[in-house]
């Protein structure tokens, strides 16, 4: 039998030496924080910010990932929009909406004044005069496949941006300060249930959306053209099983 103990000493030399350079790496002194990069190039913290918040808020559902559109005919791409409108058309714009109350059968810009910050709209804002760049991990989350309806609908919850609006497990709660209600309503609770208490019913609202009123009112959007049907029935199975 041959004697490997020369050689295991030897990698394990090695494995010490590695492990004490990615110590020293670890302890240098300098900054800590990862840098996020596209391209190689180090990106914006502002505007990888605005990337993570365009995600979130679902901006990019109706405008395409990235802005590039091709979600429906009736929503824009954004690519050029950072050209030709100032940061204060911008913000204007996610603030109050657009054409919230021109034509209720197409989907409009909804209202983000009361649910997103001022500083979370300039991030969005600075995201978009950047060109909408590719910021590595802001990403919609993935729809698992062959776990079930309510599994995929927990996650097109997040992925829509109903969480935003409707609260975690669609409790409610936000604030809708110029509405009669004062407040977003719940997708849960007895008053909930009595109401839409079929899957139509339930699919009804979410594809034509509900206008309460102009800006600064949140309404619902409108999300017909823009959620496809099997997400629509999953969304229904997952909000069925909230309180
Ligand atoms: C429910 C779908 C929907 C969502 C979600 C949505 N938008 Fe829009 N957005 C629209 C539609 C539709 C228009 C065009 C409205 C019009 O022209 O009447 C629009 C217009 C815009 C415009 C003006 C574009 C132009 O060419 O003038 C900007 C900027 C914009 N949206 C940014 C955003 C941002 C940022 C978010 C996320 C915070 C967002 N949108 C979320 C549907 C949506
Ligand atoms: C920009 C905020 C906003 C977003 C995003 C939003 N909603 Fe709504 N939603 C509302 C408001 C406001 C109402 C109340 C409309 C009314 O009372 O006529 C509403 C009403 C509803 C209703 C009817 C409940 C009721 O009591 O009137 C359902 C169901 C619903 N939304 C589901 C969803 C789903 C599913 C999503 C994601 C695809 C979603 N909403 C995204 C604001 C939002």
């Amino acid at each position: 039998m041959r004697d490997y103990g020369a050689v295991t000493l030897g990698i394990a030399a090695l494995l010490v030496a590695a492990g004490f350079i990615g110590w020293a790496i670890g302890h240098s002194s300098g900054p800590t924080t990862t840098t996020v990069t596209s391209g190689g190039a180090a990106v914006d913290p502002r505007v990888a910010t605005g990337a993570y918040a365009f995600v979130q808020f679902a901006c990019a559902q109706c405008h395409g990932e990235r802005g590039k559109g091709g979600v429906s005919p009736d929503v824009p791409a954004l690519t050029s929009v950072g050209q030709t409108l100032t940061d204060a058309q911008l913000r204007q714009i996610i603030d109050h909406g657009l054409g919230v109350v021109s034509d209720p059968k197409k989907p409009f810009m909804p209202v983000w004044g009361q649910v997103i910050s001022d500083t979370q709209v300039g991030d969005i804002v600075a995201y978009i005069k950047a060109g909408l760049p590719d910021v590595p991990g802001a990403a919609p989350p993935i729809v698992p496949t062959n776990q079930g309806d309510v599994v995929a609908g927990a996650v097109q919850f997040q992925r829509y941006g109903c969480i935003n609006c409707h609260g975690p497990n669609g409790l409610g709660g936000v604030p809708n300060p110029a509405s009669p209600d004062k407040t977003i309503p719940p997708l849960s609770g007895a008053a909930f249930r009595g109401e839409f208490n079929t899957d139509a019913k339930i699919i009804d609202v979410i594809k034509s959306g509900s206008v309460l009123g102009k800006p600064p009112i949140v309404s619902m959007p409108h999300w017909g053209g823009v959620i496809p049907d099997q997400a629509l029935q999953q969304l229904v199975a997952y909000i069925k099983t909230l309180k």
